[in-house]
């Protein structure tokens, strides 16, 4: 199992979940973040710090928002497992469903 972050995080990134991920599974994409399914070790330090509330658990994310765990799983199959995102940076990569959409409009 794994936690997932979905669309308020699209062209926000605030990174505040990076910081409190023991494991530093959390990838930064172009448009928004990603967590590793395989390395996140469900600890759910990330959930409660997202200022727009983007992460769920796996089970419950919102309807609306389901695709993103494809997005998350599906960002990191061309990456594999790197171990590790602090070393890789951003990404010049989105999931398609992340790149297909709208600028996304942000309060703050
Ligand atoms: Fe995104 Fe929220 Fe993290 S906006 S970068 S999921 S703190
Ligand atoms: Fe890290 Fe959040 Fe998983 S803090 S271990 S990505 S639940």
């Amino acid at each position: 199992m794994t936690y997932v972050i979905s669309q308020p995080c699209v062209d926000l990134k605030d990174r505040a979940c990076v910081d409190e991920c023991p494991v530093d599974c959390i990838y930064e994409g172009k448009r928004m973040l990603y967590i590793h399914p395989d390395e996140c070790v469900d600890c759910g330090a990330c959930e409660p710090v997202c200022p727009v509330e983007a992460i769920f658990y796996e089970d419950d994310v919102p309807e609306e928002w389901k695709d993103y765990y494809t997005a998350n799983v599906g960002f990191f199959e061309t990456l594999g497992s790197p171990g590790g995102a602090a070393k890789m940076g951003e990404i010049d990569l989105d999931h398609p469903i992340v790149a297909a959409l709208e600028p996304q409009e942000h309060d703050h």
